[in-house]
């Protein structure tokens, strides 16, 4: 494949010239859905970047958009020690529940006048990413909040994920916080496939997610149309002050072109927090993705130091559970029984 580019320095910052581009592409794509470009001249695009890469394979790096799906089969994936344990969530199921949390941090803070961040609580799997100099250079899973599994070939295939940040104002190392889902509408297509191919269909859409994850051959992992949700910000160093509440976080981790939940919302008091929670309810089966309560995090982060954990719970959120549907037979279920 001819590159037309007879050095390789010219090489070099023609190729980080076109990954910038590409990866701007992928962002306004993937996670504004405000293309800018045709698919044709997104192809063309790669095309060059491929051309460029197969004719200089030492500039190839494992963050370029051509690395997305690796054809080579994971050995496996080894360990990975969490610089910062991922917690679990306290639970509420009442609003008399949400009012004995907020009383308890009140009465910790010596106050009552903060406000709250409302987050649809996703039903998929924790992972944490690791970006240095604005690449992408880990991704892992919760594990036992300790300890998870090196899973970032499989990560990489999901296009929402960021490989390189947008702008060029971020901390030299940082790790954010995610829920990997599969969309239902991709979850009943899988299905579909599988059933069509005498597979056993998944449960639920997060089993089906979970499975995706865990596959040796990341083109199939590719094949299974996984999202993301960033919900946190974990650890950070370098230079740059970090923003002193969670919704600016969010804001700000959204500038740096990860994809942030547009119905997060930040509320003054209890009252409001109950009125978006009871707004979801019913509303909740009209997204494409499944949802199971709202997670409620206090706003200003001074205040996350001085509440701290109980045990392996933070005090400065909990999660407001919606009460658990009926289970109904799915479609999928009743037609693996007759092919069984
Ligand atoms: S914050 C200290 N925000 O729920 C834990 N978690 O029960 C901070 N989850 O392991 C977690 N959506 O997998 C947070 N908007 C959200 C979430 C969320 C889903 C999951 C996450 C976590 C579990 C905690």
């Amino acid at each position: 494949m001819a590159c037309g580019i007879d050095h390789v320095q010219d090489a070099k910052v023609k190729a980080e010239e076109l990954r910038f581009e590409i990866s701007r592409h992928d962002y306004l794509y993937h996670v504004k859905s405000e293309p800018e470009i045709s698919d044709a001249e997104y192809d063309e695009l790669m095309r060059r970047l491929r051309a460029i890469e197969a004719h200089y394979p030492e500039l190839v790096s494992p963050d370029s958009p051509t690395q997305r799906v690796t054809e080579q089969l994971v050995e496996g994936f080894p360990p990975v020690e969490h610089r910062l344990p991922m917690l679990s969530l306290a639970n509420a199921f009442n609003f008399g529940h949400l009012q004995a949390w907020h009383k308890r941090a009140s009465a910790l803070a010596a106050t009552d006048k903060f406000e709250m961040v409302c987050e649809p609580k996703i039903d998929g799997l924790a992972v944490a990413l690791v970006y240095k100099n604005g690449r992408l250079v880990q991704g892992a899973t919760r594990g036992n909040g300790f300890q998870g599994d090196n899973i970032t070939e499989n990560l990489k295939t999901i296009r929402s994920i960021p490989l390189q940040l947008q702008g060029k104002r971020f901390p030299e190392q940082f790790e954010v916080r995610c829920e990997v889902y599969m969309s239902k509408s991709a979850f009943e297509l899988l299905n579909e496939t599988l059933l069509d191919h005498g597979e056993r269909p998944a449960a639920n859409p997060r089993n089906a997610a979970a499975g995706s994850l865990r596959q040796k051959n990341p083109q199939i992992t590719a094949s299974r149309k996984l999202d993301v949700w960033i919900y946190q910000l974990g650890w950070a160093e370098g230079d740059g002050a970090l923003p002193p509440s969670h919704h600016e976080t969010l804001r700000w981790l959204g500038e740096l072109g990860f994809r942030i939940n547009p119905e997060i919302r930040r509320f003054k008091d209890l009252q409001a927090v109950e009125a978006h929670y009871r707004s979801w309810e019913d509303r909740r089966h009209d997204l494409d993705y499944e949802i199971d309560g709202m997670v409620v995090k206090i706003d200003q982060k001074s205040l996350w130091d001085e509440l701290g954990y109980v045990g392996r719970e933070p005090r400065w959120a909990i999660a407001y559970k919606f009460p658990p549907v009926q289970a109904t037979r799915s479609r999928f279920s009743s037609r693996f029984r007759s092919a069984a």
